[in-house]
């Protein structure tokens, strides 16, 4: 064993295997085998140069370090060359790629040369990143005309991927602000539009791979609603009561109101949104129907439209009369003006009408007259309601 380790003074070229067993290569390089017991001085050897076997093809991950041995083995001492794709990489022995790139992928040549022979190997080598995911997609939302809203997108991959928006997979609408930041990106609308309205897709690009996620903003308009009507209206008892409310294709629903309650009781709704109107017919009133009727109509999100007619019944005594604005007009606000913008209004409505009343002829049968004095005394309390997957939250 001693002999031998003796012996063994260049690494490959000799080596034992057992106690007794040695190897070497001889003058011919061939590998022979003999009794490491009869030999007791260092012989020279020569040997061609081996290359390392585990130079192969492989895929190296993006960013990650690596260091390649050309030849393992060979006395004289082999001359190395690297190479890739045909170009000097230098003559150390050991290769080494830092922070590999995706311009380090290429095919690779590493040679060993030295008195007694060379030898080569090439493979290639690929770097791969790590394929963009998306980890905070955009979410879906549904809210009102005018509010602000933010779109917002967050990708990882390797290398940091470049995230880019879509709208209905076209140009983003104008009026829709797009920043991004590293791996990520925010949209933002100070007030949103019916334009805005579909289907927003962020897609997130690295040289690995593309994904893509959507969300959808629902954009909804404002309901409308408009007694076609006189504004103050003044009945015999015993007369029937018919009033028409128009909406628009916004609304959902229609509610009637008298001074602030649900209308139960004798009223006879009838509502037609395909035909964007509802009706409201009272037969036969009585000097208790008088008072402030109300048509509100609501938008998907709760957001509600309210139009109003003061309603006058007489006793049988006194003469048939109506409101005799010769214009007539119709109103609409909406709630979050609330009770004391109502109360302010009808103190201006009612002082108008008797102004009216003093100038106009008496006796002129009204005539309802669409279209004409559309008041919006007050913005809208709409709401923004976000969409949980199924779930649309409503409310007023
Ligand atoms: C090697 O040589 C020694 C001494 O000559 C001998 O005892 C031994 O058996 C030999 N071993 C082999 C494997 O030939
Ligand atoms: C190594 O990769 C190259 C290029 O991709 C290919 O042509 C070659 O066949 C591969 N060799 C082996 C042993 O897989
Ligand atoms: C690349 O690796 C270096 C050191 O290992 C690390 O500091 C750096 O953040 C990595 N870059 C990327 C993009 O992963
Ligand atoms: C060869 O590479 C090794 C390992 O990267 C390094 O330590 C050595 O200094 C290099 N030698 C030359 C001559 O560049
Ligand atoms: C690599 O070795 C092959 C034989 O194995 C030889 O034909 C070729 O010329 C060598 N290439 C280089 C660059 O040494
Ligand atoms: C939208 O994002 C901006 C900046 O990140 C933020 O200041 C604003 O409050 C956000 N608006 C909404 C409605 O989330
Ligand atoms: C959107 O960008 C334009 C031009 O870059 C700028 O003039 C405008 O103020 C931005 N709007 C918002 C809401 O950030
Ligand atoms: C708004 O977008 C939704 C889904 O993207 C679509 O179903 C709906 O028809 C759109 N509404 C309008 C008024 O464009
Ligand atoms: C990209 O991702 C898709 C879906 O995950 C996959 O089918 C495809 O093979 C990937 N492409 C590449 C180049 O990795």
């Amino acid at each position: 064993m001693i002999l031998c380790a003796k012996l063994n003074i260049f690494k490959g070229c000799m080596a034992w295997s057992s106690w007794s067993v040695c190897k070497e290569c001889n003058q011919y390089r061939q590998r022979v085998e003999f009794n490491c017991s009869r030999t007791q001085e260092s012989r020279p050897c020569i040997c061609p140069p081996e290359i390392n076997p585990e130079l192969k093809n492989r895929s190296i991950a993006y960013n990650s370090s690596l260091q390649f041995i050309c030849s393992l083995s060979g006395f004289p001492t082999p001359e190395i060359l690297w190479t890739k794709d045909g170009v000097n990489l230098g003559n150390n022995n050991t290769f080494t790629i830092r922070q590999a790139r995706f311009e380090d992928s290429g095919q690779y040549t590493c040679s060993a040369k030295n008195s007694e022979g060379s030898k080569n190997s090439t493979f290639w080598i690929e770097v791969a990143g790590v394929s963009p995911q998306i980890t905070e997609p955009p979410r879906s939302q549904s809210l009102a005309e005018g509010y602000p809203v933010n779109l917002s997108c967050v990708a990882s991959g390797i290398p940091t991927p470049t995230l880019v928006w879509t709208f209905n997979n076209g140009d983003l609408p104008s009026g829709i602000n797009q920043t991004g930041y590293e791996g990520g990106s925010i949209l933002v609308s100070p007030s949103v539009t019916r334009e805005m309205n579909g289907t927003y897709k962020c897609t997130a690009k690295n040289k690995a791979n593309t994904t893509s996620s959507s969300a959808t903003l629902r954009v909804y308009g404002k309901a409308s609603a408009r007694v076609v009507s006189e504004k103050y209206i003044t009945l015999i008892q015993g007369y029937a009561l018919a009033l028409t409310c128009k909406v628009n294709e916004e609304t959902i629903s229609v509610m009637w109101k008298k001074d602030g309650e649900l209308i139960t009781e004798r009223a006879v709704i009838e509502t037609r949104l395909d035909e964007k109107k509802s009706k409201l017919a009272l037969t036969e009133v009585v000097e208790e129907d008088s008072g402030e009727y109300s048509c509100e109509a609501r938008n998907k999100l709760g957001t509600v439209a309210r139009s109003v007619v003061m309603v006058n019944v007489k006793g049988n005594s006194e003469a048939p009369s109506s409101s005799s604005s010769s214009s007539s007009s119709s109103l609409e606000w909406y709630y979050i003006g609330g009770p004391l913008a109502a109360v302010v209004f009808l103190l201006v409505l009612i002082s108008y009408c008797k102004k009216r009343r003093e100038t106009a002829p008496p006796h002129v049968p009204s005539r309802p007259n669409e279209g004409e004095d559309e008041v919006e005394l007050d913005k809208l309390n709409a709401v923004v309601a976000i969409d949980d997957g199924a779930t649309l939250y409503l409310s007023e």
